[in-house]
């Protein structure tokens, strides 16, 4: 019976154009479905009986294109990370949760990026009633907690309007953790967290009526005095969370994209009237920022006018007056590579710098172009060189094995090679001895970002 079940997806799968995975999420939310039942693994029933009915009833569906890097999805935004240039496999970044928190905790990327944001704090010139700030992509929040905390340093008195956008509901529970001390730090805060697209999330509406109109607005008011207790009151709306963050996948790429449009206001309560004209009302909330932070917001092998229009072009309109767009993507030429490329020599990641990315954006905005500085910087201002941690003398001496994986995971993850791709070449030692090699060449291992900055002229 399994293996008719099979046979009976697959081809399904073919006539549709998706991927199996894509396939065993939709149909009953398990991704691991085909893998399973390949194995000999049965399933009930009644999963079974799911199973056939999402076939049935899904006969006449359009193919689903297979130049998956131009496409059009119904919701752009989520391909910007996520959308793989394989056509049977699509890459999404669920996929890559171990890598990515791997990567996190073993690389100081994003406190580099934190300390570079907070290079363009000087710049800012904010206006009542609040300094705002937009991250276009929180991660696991480590960049904007710590952006947060450079702002204070800088303005320790002005209200903070903060928004995050985040899709991934494990995402928002690791940026919630880090939030707790900021509220007793910083009590003039109004944090925002929403999972709606780049083109709607400054914004916090949705672009469809429909959905406009069925937004999931929460007030998340702390009550207290200590971080203890906020971080009771954050972890205690995780039934909240769990329903206000679903995703779905979506048909055409089988990316993530959320079921419900949320929001998430938080702010402490005994400072409600002080923070009235800073908290935001549904339906009448201007973007205006003074800063957005777009860290590696997009798939590295997205062409430039697809991250250009789906991306940048939304975030730059989002500034207010003199307000500032800080984006942050993968350089190249650094070890980080080199290890990419003793295993895959023509491999080419990193294929549209930011010169390209700022051309592209020039001619997208046209006229309104004029409106804007854009700021490549050269190279020695516009790189940002990462460490992966080591243990002191640990390369000269014998490098450990868990620093050779972190080592290989974190070139693999920031080149975003495919998983397929990695089953091949990790089926012997041969890429950990080429990391050996490269880690011993160059006493460790580091990466390069490069970062520009889009600034609105003021008025
Ligand atoms: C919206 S983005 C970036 C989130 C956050 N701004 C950050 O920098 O971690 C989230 C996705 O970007 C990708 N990503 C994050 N850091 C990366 C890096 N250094 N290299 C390549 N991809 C990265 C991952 O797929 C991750 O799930």
């Amino acid at each position: 019976m399994a293996g008719d079940l099979l046979a009976d997806i697959q081809a399904y799968c073919q006539s549709a154009g998706i991927a199996e995975s894509t396939f065993g999420r939709q149909a009953i939310n398990d991704g691991k479905l085909c893998a399973r039942l390949r194995g000999g693994k049965s399933v009930t029933l009644a999963t079974a009986e799911k199973v056939r009915k999402f076939i049935a009833g899904n006969e006449t569906r359009e193919p689903a294109t297979t130049d998956r890097e131009t496409v059009p999805a119904a919701s752009p935004d989520e391909n910007a990370t996520s959308v793989s240039a394989v056509p049977d496999r699509p890459f999404r970044f669920y996929d890559n949760r171990q890598k990515y928190l791997a990567f996190v905790n073993t690389c100081n990327e994003k406190w580099k990026i934190a300390e570079r944001a907070t290079r363009e704090l000087t710049h800012l010139r904010p206006n009542p009633p609040a300094l705002r700030l937009f991250d276009a992509g929180m991660g696991d929040g480590t960049v904007l907690s710590n952006v947060m905390r450079a702002l204070h340093q800088r303005y320790p008195t002005l209200p903070f309007y903060v928004v995050g956008k985040e899709i991934s509901l494990e995402d928002i529970r690791l940026s919630l953790e880090k939030l707790p001390d900021r509220f007793v730090e910083h009590p003039a805060s109004v944090v925002v967290f929403t999972n709606l697209h780049y083109s709607e999330a400054p914004w916090l509406r949705p672009k469809d009526v429909n959905k406009a109109a069925a937004l999931n607005w929460q007030l998340v008011e702390l009550d207290g005095t200590s971080a203890y207790e906020y971080g009771q009151h954050l972890g205690s709306i995780d039934d909240f969370l769990v329903d206000a963050w679903q995703t779905t996948a979506s048909p055409k790429t089988g990316n993530p994209l959320y079921v419900r449009p949320s929001v998430m206001v938080i702010y402490r309560k005994d400072h409600k009237f002080l923070l009235d004209s800073v908290v935001p009302q549904p339906g009448q909330t201007v973007a205006n920022y003074d800063l957005v932070v777009a860290s590696q917001p997009w798939r590295a092998r997205m062409n430039a006018e697809f991250k250009v229009k789906h991306v940048l072009s939304p975030l730059v309109q989002s500034l207010g007056p003199a307000g500032r767009l800080l984006a942050v993507q993968s350089f190249g030429r650094d070890p980080g590579l080199e290890i990419i490329r003793e295993i895959w020599p023509d491999e080419n990641p990193f294929t549209v710098n930011r010169h390209q990315l700022l051309k592209a954006l020039k001619d997208k905005l046209g006229h309104a172009a004029n409106d804007f500085n854009f700021n490549a910087y050269s190279d020695s201002k516009a790189l940002i060189r990462y460490r992966m941690h080591t243990l002191p003398e640990e390369i000269a001496t014998s490098i450990g094995t868990s620093t050779l994986f972190a080592a290989w995971n974190a070139a693999i993850y920031v080149a975003q090679i495919e998983d397929q791709k990695l089953d091949e070449a990790m089926s012997s030692r041969a890429h950990l001895d080429a990391t050996a090699r490269i880690l011993h060449k160059h006493n460790g291992l580091w990466f390069n970002d490069e970062s520009f900055v889009i600034s609105r002229r003021s008025c």
